[in-house]
């Protein structure tokens, strides 16, 4: 039986929303280095390809934006898969003792040559869909804020579904726990501001809505989540890794299709009467204002037959130190802290 709904899209695919540069000079390849500092070997690797004409025209026939993200996941993407090349010793993540980075060029050259189909292809239907669980630290704060204890929770942006699973990992906020403490999934951020203040929540049902859902069920999807994450962010692996297993167990339904049409579809499908939550984290930047106007118009109108809570997490200033947490009961967005997009630290304002 198929896991995901799926629903017409009228039109919209990812790509339309995630519309890519045109083709990049090597300079502009070059110049993208600057994102992967916390990568030696992405970092090394983005060099080799803008100096190479050949790999560079490999980068531009990806089709799906962030081009260089999207190759260095495709081909983790195939590597994940089978590691029976010479560029698997690279990776840190493949290997316990992983060669020189400054070795790496020759092989990467010729892994990607010769799988160019693959990674065109990978570019094309693949889409840059991380999923941090750790976000959970500032979004089960959100929803306490919101005062809600029973309520059917509607992910917006879904991508593995893997916030939709959040009373299933343990948390610690300073001094304060919550959740299974034999979860494999911890969750620990460095607390600033106020202080949290934790009630008990019941889930009625859990829906993840995306253009593309990512099922855990299923080994290519969830080798595409692992492939994102960069091969030297082991802690960030291993607790994609440990949510994934969680999530896998967890009730839910996934939606395909473009979540403005099928929000509503879903609340409509919800019994009369009983509370909602909607999240949204890190998907309004694919939003224009028009848009993001409609999701506030939905939420509005559907509040004329249940109580709707809303929590965003979004960073759509990128000037600012991290991304807004904000709440909507009713009376519009309130900001009630700053979170760091990965959740390694958490603010929280005072409220009244
Ligand atoms: C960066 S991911 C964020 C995933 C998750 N919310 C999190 O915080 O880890 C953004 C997700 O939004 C989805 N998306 C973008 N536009 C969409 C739309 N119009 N309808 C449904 N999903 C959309 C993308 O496919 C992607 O999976």
């Amino acid at each position: 039986m198929e896991r995901i709904r799926r629903r017409a899209c009228h039109g919209l695919s990812p790509g339309d929303l995630l519309t890519g540069p045109p083709p990049l000079s090597p300079d502009q390849a070059r110049a993208y280095g600057v994102y992967f500092e916390t990568s030696p070997l992405y970092h090394h690797l983005n060099e080799v390809v803008a100096s190479d004409s050949e790999l560079l025209e490999v980068l531009n026939s990806i089709e799906n934006p962030p081009r260089q993200n999207m190759l260095f996941a495709g081909v983790q993407f195939l590597l994940l898969k089978d590691q029976n090349h010479d560029l698997a010793a690279f990776y840190e993540n493949l290997g316990s003792d992983p060669l020189p980075v400054r070795e790496s060029g020759g092989p990467f050259r010729d892994f990607v040559l010769s799988r160019r189909g693959e990674i065109a292809e990978i570019g094309r239907t693949k889409y840059t869909q991380t999923n941090e669980p750790r976000r959970c630290v500032a979004l089960v704060p959100a929803l306490w804020a919101t005062g809600t204890q029973e309520f059917h929770l509607i992910d917006f942006g879904t991508s593995g579904g893997l916030n939709l699973g959040f009373d299933r990992y343990a948390y610690r906020w300073g001094e304060t726990t919550w959740g299974p403490k034999d979860s494999r999934v911890r969750l620990t951020t460095e607390m600033r501001g106020e202080p949290v203040t934790p009630h008990e929540l019941m889930v009625l049902s859990r829906v993840g809505l995306d253009l593309n859902p990512i099922d855990v069920h299923v080994e290519d999807d969830r080798l595409w989540l692992e492939a994102l994450i960069w091969p030297e962010h082991h802690e960030r692996r291993e607790r994609l890794l440990a949510a994934i297993d969680i999530t896998w167990s967890v009730p839910t339904e996934l939606v395909a299709g473009d979540a403005l049409q099928t929000l509503v579809e879903v609340f409509d499908a919800l019994p009369e009467g009983e509370s909602a939550v909607v999240i949204n984290s890190f998907i309004l930047n694919q939003f224009g204002r028009e848009d993001r106007r409609r999701l506030s118009r939905i939420v509005d109108e559907e509040r004329l037959r249940r109580p709707v809570a809303r929590i965003s997490m979004e960073w759509l200033d990128k000037e600012a130190a991290g991304a807004d947490l904000c709440i909507d009961v009713g009376s519009g967005l309130e900001r009630i802290g700053l979170a760091q997009p990965h959740g390694e630290w958490l603010e929280l304002y005072a409220r009244p």
